[in-house]
């Protein structure tokens, strides 16, 4: 049977991950996967789940499988951190998953088993692997205009012109905040127009949220995803703990469905169990736990927080000095919209020869839709990669 299978198109970004690691320049710079790197360009395990691990190997009697929808504690605490109080506990119906990605996952499956026949609208451009498990589940992919090429900033009205389009029962795929790959996020304006266009048409919307904490904060990272939950009558969303955790390879990952009307959190809870069961079963439970004892224990939390604070304020300063550097090598504001956007990356609007050449000849890799991970760069490498930009023609 085997002799049926044919290749599968490679996924360009891990595709990116390993062309870098064969290159055997020693300055080269790698500014493909979102992975955060600190200044020294490692990826530490973060202080507060060290602590909890710690905690943890003395604390642990028995490696039995959880709950099939995850602890509950684990289920709460991560509703607390996404949704606040946005909406009562008892409309959110929630299960732990292997990563974010394993929730979306689960969420387009829902959906399936939901709203057979949805078409579900993605931001043009979007994370390539929502389109890559979109194809797979067999759902009918219909891109909205999100990123304006030229201001490098969310192109709203053309956004809204395309979800015109949705049908009842229709989802609409939104990036809850640090949009990936282009870093152009909505405002909370903008997002109460999409509401509202959403609920005269019965579209629901699906929120991918990566990056919490990457942007703006906790709180402001997650204004999107409460103004959708409270304003929209259902909402799906699939959170994940790899980056804000520091705890990639552990995944963990949480998606909820949230209804208002709370008579149906039963039946949705009871899918979102029998989906684990088909797909994987019990849900990973070693990074779930270490982000529920960060999210519960008062110490360990501020010192995450404090950490991920730094995180978040070291990219914004490499944004800033980027721009900056830039506009000095440029003359102009061009590159403004740099420090503007939030999150791990930046879509710079290169054209695809320019990012070639600078991976072929200064060894600096990109996205081939020059998306950069922002936290692959440091103070000293800021001015090398404004200078080949400029240098390449950019
Ligand atoms: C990325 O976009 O680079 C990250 O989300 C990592 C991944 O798995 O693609």
């Amino acid at each position: 049977m085997f002799e049926n299978l044919h290749e599968q198109p490679a996924d360009k970004i891990l595709q990116l991950m390993v062309a870098f690691r064969e290159d055997p320049r020693e300055d080269k710079i790698d500014l493909g996967v979102g992975v955060y790197r600190n200044a020294e360009g490692l990826t530490p395990v973060m202080r507060a789940i060290k602590a909890a691990e710690r905690k943890w190997w003395e604390q642990e009697t028995t490696k039995s499988y959880t709950a099939l929808a995850g602890e509950p504690a684990f289920l709460d605490a991560m509703i607390g951190l996404v949704l606040g109080d946005a909406v009562p506990r008892e409309a959110v119906a929630a299960a732990a998953a292997p990563g974010g990605t394993g929730a979306i996952r689960q969420g387009l499956e829902l959906v399936q088993m939901a709203s057979p026949g949805a078409r579900v609208f993605v931001s043009n451009p979007t994370w390539p692997n929502h389109l890559s498990i979109l194809a797979h589940l067999g759902i009918e992919t219909v891109p909205y205009r999100y990123f304006d090429a030229e201001t490098c900033a969310v192109d709203c009205a053309g956004m809204m012109e395309d979800l015109e389009g949705v049908r009842p029962g229709d989802v609409v795929l939104l990036h809850g905040c640090c949009h990936n790959p282009t870093g152009a996020n909505l405002n909370l304006t903008q997002v109460e127009a999409v509401i509202e266009l959403m609920n005269a048409r019965g579209a629901v919307p699906m929120i991918d949220i990566a990056y919490q904490g990457f942007g703006d904060g906790l709180t402001a990272d997650a204004q999107v995803t409460r103004a959708v939950a409270a304003g929209c009558p259902e909402t799906v969303i699939a959170a994940s703990c790899s980056k804000n955790f520091g705890i990639y390879r552990e995944r963990t990952g949480i998606l909820m469905a949230v209804s208002h009307d709370t008579g149906r959190r039963g039946v949705v809870q009871g899918n979102l169990a029998h989906l684990n069961r088909q797909n994987y079963s019990f849900p990973p439970d070693h990074g779930a736990r270490m982000v529920t004892l960060v999210l519960t224990d008062p110490e360990l939390r501020a010192d995450w927080e404090t950490e991920l604070d730094e995180v978040r304020e070291g990219m914004i300063a490499l944004r800033m000095q980027l721009a900056e550097e830039l506009k000095r090598l440029t003359g102009s504001d061009r590159f403004g919209f740099i420090a503007e956007h939030r999150g791990m990356f930046s879509r710079l609007g290169l054209a695809p020869e320019i990012v070639e050449t600078l991976r072929r000849d200064r060894g600096i890799y990109m996205m081939g839709d020059s998306r950069i991970n922002i936290a692959g760069l440091n103070r000293q490498t800021v001015p090398v990669l404004a200078k080949a930009i400029v240098a390449a023609g950019g």
